[in-house]
């Protein structure tokens, strides 16, 4: 008897994560025999418990906050998008060694532009936050080919170490690559992405409405009650708000292919995704 092929999101915490009810959607309409599941890592265990994990029966796994750095330097070989990030949220593991990627920007820039129809070829972008969050993405926001795309940070020397990081993508596909605090981050940006937790802090939202085109687009990459101060004062200076729901699918489907060889439909997986998380609880 074959045993089952086992995948997982390994992180801390990952109660919360809906990568499992994802997969096994996307299992189910490819046909795919395949389990996964979730695997909260110690934050002193990361590797062994992963090492675990690929030992019995783990062919790879999705990594989520705060082990995606860790995982990159897992990898025994990287993608060149996930040596610009430097970090990596899938693992396979290859028996010539594990194979790291990061399908965080493949899956925005898929949202942004296939499910949000907002094609971002000569299109200025605001990038808030120089975390981890936004360094999975700038090198696949800077490939879509934007007029400028400017990094704006609370702390203007991260955001400045990422523009460096990604300075050279940047000149080879003729985009304007700069770095700011978040004060002086400009205005008039048709695209608008959140990459801070500042909301998960309970902060205010970081820029004023000064930033934002007419019917600019603004996506913030969390998703739920985290998501929602920034989404609502978006939606309140007329822009167009979408939550990370969108992207945290797509990025599944692009880790789904990398595993399985099969790139499965996501606008069915999104749209249940959506109706369980909008369903009020019963009274
Ligand atoms: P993640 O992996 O989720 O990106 P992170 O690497 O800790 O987490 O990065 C958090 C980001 O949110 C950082 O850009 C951080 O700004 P600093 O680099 O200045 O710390 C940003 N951030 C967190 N709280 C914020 C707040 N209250 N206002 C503005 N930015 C905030």
């Amino acid at each position: 008897m074959t045993a089952v092929d086992r995948y997982a999101v390994a992180g801390n915490p990952v109660a919360h994560s809906r990568s499992p009810d994802i997969h096994a959607a996307f299992a189910a309409q490819t046909g795919q025999s395949l389990v996964y599941e979730r695997l909260l890592c110690p934050l002193d265990a990361f590797a062994n418990t992963v090492q675990a994990f690929a030992a019995t029966g783990g062919r790879g796994c999705n990594i989520t906050v705060p082990f995606k750095f860790e995982a990159h330097d897992l990898a025994a070989r990287l993608s060149p998008r996930a040596r610009l990030a430097g970090a990596v949220n899938t693992l396979r593991f290859d028996a010539e060694g594990w194979f790291g990627d990061n399908t965080d920007g493949a899956g925005l820039l898929r949202d942004i532009e296939h499910n949000a129809q907002r094609p971002l070829a000569g299109r200025r972008v605001l990038l808030l936050g120089a975390g981890g969050a936004s360094a999975g993405v700038l090198g696949s926001l800077i490939s879509a080919r934007p007029a400028e795309v400017q990094v704006a940070n609370r702390s203007a020397d991260k955001a400045e170490s990422l523009r460096a990081s990604h300075q050279a993508l940047a000149t080879e596909m003729g985009v304007k690559l700069s770095a700011s605090n978040l004060q002086d981050c400009g205005s008039g940006f048709d695209v608008l992405i959140n990459g801070t937790s500042a909301s998960l802090a309970g902060a205010a939202v970081p820029v004023g409405p000064e930033a934002l085109a007419p019917q600019a687009l603004v996506i913030d990459m969390m998703y739920g009650p985290a998501a929602a101060p920034f989404l609502d004062w978006a939606r309140s200076q007329g822009a167009e708000a979408r939550d990370g729901l969108g992207m945290l699918v797509e990025q599944a489907a692009e880790a789904f292919e990398i595993w399985r060889g099969r790139r499965p439909d996501t606008a069915p997986v999104l749209h249940s995704l959506r109706q369980a998380i909008d369903k009020k609880p019963t009274p």
